[in-house]
């Protein structure tokens, strides 16, 4: 048997290779490690898998794709797990999974793997994804039953010569990616206690950002954001600018108890500074754009697709199908929003849209006013009308 096996270059997904080998049986291993802008040199990943036994051991940069495809939808539904995670983590794993079936599919595999634990959520995006995709390939999840400790599977990848982790290794889980980071465990599993300032790469601490204030303007297109103050910016790029602008004035830390689709609460923190932003932009834009009903309607749509994203149903039919709505909805975003920047806070200060249904003269409380005062009286008798008969009735 062949398998293909999602790899990272951790320790986990190493010893996944002659795991799977030696107690499974599988002759051929190909690892894939997934470039999603997370900034490390993934060349020295590429050899690590060959010395722990990969018969190949595949790189693909999927960074435009992930932006592209799986952020900005994700973005023009201003999806927010539990009003709060931007689904930095959670985006990646279809894209992930997509991947290892079309390398499944190229090599003539037979199955794919992952080093996810049982105990998350990301053994259920990467599942239930690659069912989605093809629904004849198995999937192999070796740390979800060997059931060895950190320390167990240190030594077990020794006798395989995997070089236990040099330095002290961290006593945090941490993903990341061009969205951001997320990190779990450790002294962060006590949920009472604040996080060690050691732990955040992406944003500064309040007491180190900057005493003046920054502006930023950001334009969108049929909710897509093109455009950074004012110049026209390609989608990674105007993530990474995003990222260190935002960062760089605290901008982007969350720290929240989530509840797990497998039922455990964990207490996560998130970086995702751009993210962040965009949705906050995205959304004011919206209100701007939007007829009130279709506003009002969408939240409700959005709560639904970020439980979906979140609980691995990425490429169901019913998030296919609020897809749709979503994008129609999406036609006349276009226009642009300046956030300002200061000591821990995008604050939006002002929009404008070619496609703005805002009308002045009908909301100002000035001389100019044209709305029709009158018409109210009789809107509201018609509109009160159940309500009076309601409490006539209870008089
Ligand atoms: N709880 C987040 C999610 O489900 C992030 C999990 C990331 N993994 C990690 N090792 N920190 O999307
Ligand atoms: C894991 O346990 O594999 C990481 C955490 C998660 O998936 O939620």
């Amino acid at each position: 048997t062949k398998v293909v096996l999602a790899y990272s270059g951790g320790v986990d997904t190493s010893v996944c290779i002659p795991y799977l080998k030696q107690e499974w049986g599988v002759e051929e291993v190909i690892t894939l490690a997934a470039d999603l802008g997370q900034g490390d040199e993934l060349e020295p990943v590429r050899e690590k898998a060959l010395k722990s036994g990969a018969t190949e051991s595949l790189v693909v940069d999927a960074t435009e794709s992930f932006v592209k495809d799986y952020a900005f939808a994700a973005l023009q539904a201003n999806a927010l797990y539990e009003n709060r995670y931007p689904l930095s983590t959670a985006l990646a794993r279809p894209l992930i999974a997509k991947l290892l079936v079309d390398a499944a599919q190229k090599y003539g595999a037979d199955a794919v793997a992952h080093g996810c634990t049982g105990k998350g959520n990301d053994q259920v995006r990467f599942d239930v994804s690659i069912a989605a995709l093809n629904p004849k390939l198995k999937v192999l999840a070796p740390a979800r039953e060997w059931g060895m400790s950190r320390e167990e599977t240190i030594a077990y990848g020794e006798r395989f010569g995997i070089p236990s982790p040099v330095k002290k290794s961290s006593p945090y889980s941490i993903d990341r990616n061009l969205l951001g980071r997320s990190i779990e465990a450790g002294p962060l599993e006590d949920p009472k206690h604040e996080p060690l300032e050691e732990i955040y790469l992406m944003t500064k601490a309040i007491a180190d950002t900057p005493d003046e204030p920054e502006y930023v303007e950001i334009g969108f297109e049929k909710g897509i954001p093109t455009q950074l103050n004012g110049r026209a910016t390609a989608p990674v790029e105007l993530i990474k600018q995003l990222n260190t602008m935002a960062g760089n004035h605290g901008v982007g830390r969350i720290d929240m108890v989530e509840n797990r689709l497998v039922g455990i609460k964990s207490r996560e923190i998130y970086e995702t500074p751009a993210l962040l932003v965009l949705i906050q932009a995205h959304r004011d834009l919206e209100s701007l754009t939007l007829t009130a009903d279709v506003t009002h309607y969408k939240r409700g749509i959005e709560e639904t697709y970020s439980q979906m994203i979140y609980n691995g149903l990425w490429y169901s039919p019913l998030k296919g199908a609020l897809d749709a709505f979503v994008q129609k909805t999406q036609e006349r975003v276009s226009g642009t929003v300046k956030i300002k920047l200061f000591k821990g806070n995008a604050t939006i200060v002002g929009r404008w849209s070619d496609q703005s249904l805002y009308t002045p003269d009908l909301a100002t409380y000035g001389a100019d006013d044209k709305f029709d005062h009158k018409a109210a009286e009789g809107f509201i008798y018609v509109w009160g009308l159940p309500t009076r008969i309601w409490s006539q009735q209870n008089h």
